[in-house]
C-alpha cells in the first residue's frame, strides 16, 4: 500500500487562532491543507472565503487543496486561485458542463479535482476521468465536520480504482469526511491515495501526533 497524502482540514482548526493551527500543519508530517469553501446554498452552512484563504497562504509551508461546495464554481475558481489555491475540486452535482469546468481550473495552473457527495455514482466519470487529478470521494455528506463515516464509501473506492486502472488516468482517489485510524486501513487496502481529516486531527490534545499516525498506520 501507498505512503497516503495527508491533509488535515482547517474547518476543524481554531478560527481565531488560525496562523497557530496552520503552523502546527507546517511542523506536522502532513502534505496538504484540506480547506473547506460552503456557500449555504449547495449544503446547508457557511464556512470561509477567499480572504481566509489568503491568510492561510500567508502562513502554510504545505500544498493547499481547495473544496469548493457551492454553485456556480465557474464564477469563482479564478479568484480561488489568486488566494492561493494549488488544486480546486469541485462538485460534479453542480457542474452542467463539467468538461469545461476541468479545462477553467487547469488553465488557471491549478491541478483539477471533482467531488462525489455519497449518492452520486462514480460511474459519472467515466467519460472525464483521464482528465481530472484528484477524485473526492465525500464519505460523509458535505456541510459539516465531525460526522460519522459512511461505510459504502469502501464500495465506491474500490469501483473508482477499477476504473482508473482501465482507463490512462493518473487520478488520485481523495477521501473526505469521518477519517480515523478505525477506517483508514480499509480505505487504503481499497485504493484511496489522499486522506482528508479534520475533527479526529484537531479534536487531540497531540495533533502533529495524530497526523504522524494517519501518515504512518496502516
Ligand atoms: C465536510 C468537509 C470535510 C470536513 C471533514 O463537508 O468537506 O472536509 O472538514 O471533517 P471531518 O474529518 O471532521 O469529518
Ligand atoms: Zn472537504
Amino acid at each position: 500500500m501507498n505512503v497516503p497524502i495527508i491533509a488535515p482540514s482547517v474547518l476543524a482548526a481554531d478560527f481565531a487562532n488560525l496562523a497557530r493551527d496552520v503552523e502546527m500543519i507546517n511542523q506536522s508530517e502532513a502534505d496538504w491543507i484540506h480547506i473547506d469553501i460552503m456557500d449555504g446554498v449547495f449544503v446547508p452552512n457557511f464556512s470561509m472565503g477567499i480572504p481566509v484563504v489568503e491568510a492561510i497562504r500567508r502562513h502554510a509551508k504545505k500544498f493547499l487543496d481547495v473544496h469548493l461546495m457551492i454553485v456556480n464554481p465557474e464564477h469563482h475558481v479564478e479568484a480561488f486561485q489568486r488566494a492561493g489555491a494549488e488544486n480546486i475540486s469541485v462538485h460534479i452535482e453542480v457542474c452542467r458542463n463539467m468538461h469545461r469546468n476541468i479545462q477553467q481550473i487547469r488553465s488557471l495552473g491549478c491541478t483539477v479535482g471533482i467531488a462525489l457527495n455519497p449518492h452520486t455514482p462514480v460511474t459519472l466519470l467515466e467519460d472525464v476521468i483521464q482528465d481530472v487529478d484528484v477524485v473526492c470521494v465525500m464519505s460523509v455528506n458535505p456541510g459539516f465536520g465531525a460526522q460519522t463515516f459512511i461505510p459504502h464509501t469502501f464500495a465506491k473506492v474500490r469501483q473508482l480504482r477499477e476504473m482508473i486502472a482501465a482507463s490512462s488516468s493518473k487520478a488520485k482517489i481523495e477521501i473526505d469526511g469521518g477519517v480515523n485510524l478505525s477506517n483508514i486501513h480499509e480505505l487504503l487496502e481499497a485504493g484511496a491515495d489522499i486522506l482528508v481529516a479534520g475533527n479526529f486531527i484537531f479534536s487531540s490534545p497531540d495533533p502533529k501526533a495524530v497526523i504522524s499516525q494517519l501518515k504512518t498506520v496502516q
